[in-house]
């Protein structure tokens, strides 16, 4: 069992947080792969490489560090202040309710707000009831619906938070 500390890198354990690297792309992709019903392709993963917001969490395994999430957010402009978009999360089923996530989006969060964001938005499948609970406890709140918006037609939630959380 991984625990993490408040800032996602407690050295008494060996889960860390950084940017993504090249060589982390494959496993990253297997994660997406096995966890999404719409994979993002392995080019569109690539295409965030060396974004601040494309952060990775490892542990150590027998045969050296092994991702076990991952997170993409980065910026769009709006109305001259950029807002933060957290476009992929995931953690390896056997590494769930371990606090990866957290410890990502916590990370995550932070670089937003450093670059200006003054608040976030993501969608999440409105089944997806683990990572909308997840999201808040991170403050952030349904804001609308888009229907249809999942190739098997599932709606999205689109849910949203300022930065910093005023709560
Ligand atoms: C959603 C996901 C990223 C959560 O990752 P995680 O590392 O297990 O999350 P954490 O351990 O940080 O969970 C923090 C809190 O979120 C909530 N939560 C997370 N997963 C949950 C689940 N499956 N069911 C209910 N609550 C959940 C809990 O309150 C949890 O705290 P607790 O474990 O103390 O009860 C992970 O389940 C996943 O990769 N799912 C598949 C991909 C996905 O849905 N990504 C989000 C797309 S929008």
């Amino acid at each position: 069992m991984t625990t993490v500390s408040s800032d996602g890198a407690d050295s008494a354990t060996d889960l860390r947080i950084r940017t993504a690297e090249r060589a982390d792309l494959l496993g990253i992709h297997r994660i997406e792969q096995a966890v999404f019903p719409q994979p993002w392709p392995f080019s569109a993963l690539e295409s965030y490489l060396g974004e601040a917001g494309f952060l990775v969490a490892t542990t150590d395994a027998d045969d050296g560090p092994r991702v076990v999430g991952y997170v993409i957010a980065d910026t769009v402009p709006n109305h001259g202040t950029p807002l933060g978009h957290v476009k992929d999360l995931a953690v390896r089923p056997d590494h769930r309710r371990e606090g990866v996530a957290t410890a990502l989006l916590k990370r995550a969060l932070a670089l937003l707000e450093s670059v200006g964001a003054e608040s976030a938005k993501l969608e999440v499948r409105a089944d997806n009831e683990g990572a909308r609970r997840l999201y808040r406890h991170f403050g952030f709140e349904h804001r609308k619906t888009i229907p249809n918006y999942y190739s098997n037609g599932e709606d999205a939630l689109v849910m949203v938070r300022s930065l910093p959380n005023p709560t």
